[in-house]
């Protein structure tokens, strides 16, 4: 059997507090600190606890040369060896394990840079419910915010002293301000009403669709989008959630951006949906009432095709998101709609409930927009007043 090692594998000595009765039996608090060596190989889903001997064994093994298990075990214990294939650190060219030889592959294909995929892969959330989070941290101390944190670093980092700051011309009131002056992230949906149709296509046209398709060189397709995108390649896709929308029936969509149009996907009915958003949107209510929910997901194989291992580009997708969002802010804003962000998602679930695969379009945040409620329930940031009168 032919054997290498994982192309990506980072390994943190990692601390953890262990219950101990013997401990509690000598009066002590039965707790102690145990470190332990944690690998984390992007390929897999799992954090795996290795032994010093299996991590020892791991630093000996090459990612690319595929060598005989028998040979390997004369310098090495099998039982070691063959924990690692256990554990899928260890893959196998052939015989057992398609899985994780085709996952540890598809890795490799893609042109994943280790540190990034590492980052990517263990930064995903599964079932966490922050609003939830929050009300039983407020419950657990009667400390106030300022308590808890200390006062905030300075809002501005000052380089000079005032008298030295060179004063520039003030700014007119151009249209571009007024709409960057009414655009607060929306937290209070009209739940009575649909949204119209003509609005839904504008604002997922002004906000992620292209204007142009280019073939900038044979086989070489670019996009053109109202947003900046890294080498002009439009990794990252929109995958929605229709909630209220005329003449759309409720369920999951992928926006199709050269066609503006929709892919079905699933259709699902109302109370379903909103409870399916409130999921991937990490429990936040106030969110998952949007009329349009949408989830950001980078194709990592397109920009990393032309960026291979390389060690911006998992940062350029994530721009390329924080790009779309805000031009997602200001289509809704101008057409008189409330829009949102987070990145406080379970991508887990939003990889579910699309049928994506992580490493290959992994949700990067979420977005939304839609009609604004008539009254403030939740809270919004409008220090100017510019949507909330007082
Ligand atoms: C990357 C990012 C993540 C955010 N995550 C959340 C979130 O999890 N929950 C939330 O209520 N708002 C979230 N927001 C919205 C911010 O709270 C909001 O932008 C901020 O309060 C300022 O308000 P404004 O957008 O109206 O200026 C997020 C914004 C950004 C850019």
């Amino acid at each position: 059997m032919q054997v290498r090692r994982c192309a990506h594998l980072m390994i943190e000595p990692r601390e953890r507090l262990d219950f101990d009765l013997s401990l509690l039996a000598s009066g002590g608090t039965g707790l102690r600190t145990v470190v332990e060596w944690i690998a984390l190989a992007p390929h897999r889903d799992e954090e795996i606890t290795l032994s010093p001997e299996e991590m020892a064994v791991l630093g000996a093994l090459s990612p690319s040369q595929w060598t005989a298990l028998d040979e390997l075990a004369r310098t090495h214990p099998r039982a070691i060896l063959q924990a690692l294939l256990e554990k899928q650190l260890l893959i196998a060219q052939t015989d057992c394990d398609a899985a994780a030889r085709a996952a540890d592959e598809s890795l490799r294909e893609a042109h994943w840079r280790g540190l990034d995929a590492v980052a990517h892969r263990f930064s995903r959330w599964r079932d966490v419910d922050t609003v939830e989070a929050q009300r039983r941290f407020g419950e657990e101390t009667d400390q106030t915010f300022l308590e808890r944190l200390g006062t905030s670093p300075a809002p501005v980092r000052e380089r000079v002293p005032a008298s030295q700051r060179l004063p520039l011309p003030a700014v007119g009131d151009s249209s571009l301000d007024k709409l960057l002056a009414r655009r607060v992230t929306c937290r209070n949906y009209d739940m009575s009403r649909n949204l119209e149709l003509e609005q839904f296509s504008a604002a997922m046209y002004r906000a992620f669709g292209a204007r142009a398709v280019d073939e900038y060189a044979p086989g070489i397709f670019l996009l053109k989008k109202g947003a900046p995108s890294a080498g002009g390649l439009h990794p990252v896709e929109a995958y929605v959630l229709v909630q209220r929308v005329d003449g759309i029936a409720s369920g999951l969509y992928h926006y199709h951006p050269a066609a503006h149009a929709l892919e079905p996907i699933r259709a699902m009915d109302a109370a379903e949906l909103e409870a399916l958003a409130r999921t991937c949107l990490g429990g936040q209510p106030y969110f998952a009432q949007a009329h349009v929910v949408v989830a950001l997901a980078g194709r990592f194989a397109r920009n990393f095709w032309k960026y291979r291992n390389h060690a911006k580009a998992y940062r350029a997708v994530i721009l390329d998101a924080g790009h779309l969002s805000q031009t997602l802010y200001l289509a809704a804003t101008e057409l008189g709609l409330g829009a949102f962000v987070t990145a406080g998602v379970n991508e887990v679930q939003i990889e579910q409930a699309f049928g994506l695969e992580a490493m290959a379009e992994g949700p990067l945040a979420m977005c939304g927009f839609g009609i604004r409620a008539a009254e403030r329930r939740e809270v919004e940031f409008d220090p100017n007043h510019a949507v909330w009168s007082a």
